[in-house]
């Protein structure tokens, strides 16, 4: 059986970092592209390098992609995941990339629709939930084959910072952070749980609220910190798991940004909901019961994608 194809766009923080995760695997070949002259191959051959040290036999190839006939490269891809577009800097909201990065992702994805047709395309680029939109337009691909990944990055966010309070294993800890990928993004304690225990029999109020607080912020906490850039070691991790889900067909319910068509009360807008990822790409989506505050967040947070969605035909 030959390895898998995937493709990634843009090779900077995230996309060289996924790259670097997916070639680890052993389970697929990547094609990593940026704009930029030289760097994606360069970045290529380095990883392809680091395989006998690691022990992996997947082949990286870097492709500059200047002209829209460069994305010949994506041929045949399986997978394609889209990093590429620019970064918040401190002070800067993910908004606040609206104008600039929908350009780019527009371009990108209509040489992927030339290019790889039959892919499941998987977007990052920021403000994500807005850039899935421009995705969607621009590929018409149907919503299992186009997903945003916000949740996962969301939720491990959530999950460490529980782990690190009840000091216990990241890995006896669950979470679902659902809604936009922006301040508004909604953390649900009743469903975060410690070994299938609920945090809201864990810990206090005030400690859930700081938690939650934390989470919302975790994007600008790293911002902040770095000064260039944003986080990309757990962005990255978290595509990866993705992708995971969806070449080993594990039917991984995992928080993604899909186009939601009624469910959890959103019609036409890419929200994050708890979904069923496979060799299908997204194959369902995971309804769970809120309370009312609960779904008035999602409201509210859906609210906030709209807006951003309303202003796009302005700013492309
Ligand atoms: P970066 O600046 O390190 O890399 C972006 C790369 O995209 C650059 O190398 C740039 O040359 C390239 N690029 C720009 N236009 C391109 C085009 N037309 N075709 C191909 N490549 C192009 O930024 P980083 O840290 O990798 O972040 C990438 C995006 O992902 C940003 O928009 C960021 O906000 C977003 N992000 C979203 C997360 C999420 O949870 N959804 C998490 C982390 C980052
Ligand atoms: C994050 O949450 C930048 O959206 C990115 O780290």
């Amino acid at each position: 059986m030959s390895r898998k194809k995937i493709a990634v766009i843009g090779a900077g923080m995230v996309g060289a970092t996924t790259a670097q995760r997916l070639a680890e695997r052993g389970y697929a070949d990547i094609v990593l592209t940026d704009i930029v002259d030289g760097m994606p191959a360069g970045k290529a051959l380095d990883l392809e390098e680091a395989g006998p040290v690691v022990g992996y036999d997947s082949h990286v190839l870097g492709v500059t992609t200047t002209e829209p006939d460069h994305y010949k490269a994506l041929e045949g891809a399986d997978v394609v995941l889209v990093t590429s577009g620019v970064p918040r800097k401190p002070g800067m909201s993910r908004d606040d990339l609206l104008g600039t990065n929908a350009k780019i992702i527009k371009g990108v994805c209509e040489s992927i629709k030339k290019y790889a047709p039959n892919c499941i395309l998987l977007l990052m680029t920021n403000p994500l939930d807005a850039m899935c939109h421009v995705a969607m337009q621009a590929t018409g691909f149907p919503r299992e084959r186009l997903i945003g990944q916000a949740g996962v990055l969301d939720s491990a966010r959530f999950r460490t910072f529980i782990a690190r309070e009840l000091n216990v294993s990241v890995e006896s800890v669950h979470a679902f952070v659902l809604g936009g990928h922006g301040d508004e993004m909604v953390p649900l304690p009743r469903y975060s749980t410690v070994a299938g225990v609920p945090i809201t029999e864990l810990l206090p109020p005030d400690r859930i609220d700081a938690i939650v607080q934390r989470t919302r912020q975790g994007g600008a906490e790293i911002v902040n910190l770095l000064k260039t850039g944003s986080a990309f070691y757990a962005p990255a991790a978290s595509f990866a798991q993705m992708v995971d889900a969806i070449v080993l067909d594990k039917k991984q319910i995992l928080p993604c940004s899909v186009l939601l068509r009624g469910e959890y009360g959103v019609k036409d807008l890419f929200v994050g909901v708890p979904v069923k990822l496979g060799a299908g790409g997204m194959e369902g989506v995971f309804e769970i019961k809120l309370t009312a505050d609960e779904q008035a967040q999602i409201d509210k947070s859906a609210g906030a994608v709209k807006e951003l969605v309303d202003v796009l035909p302005r700013v492309m």
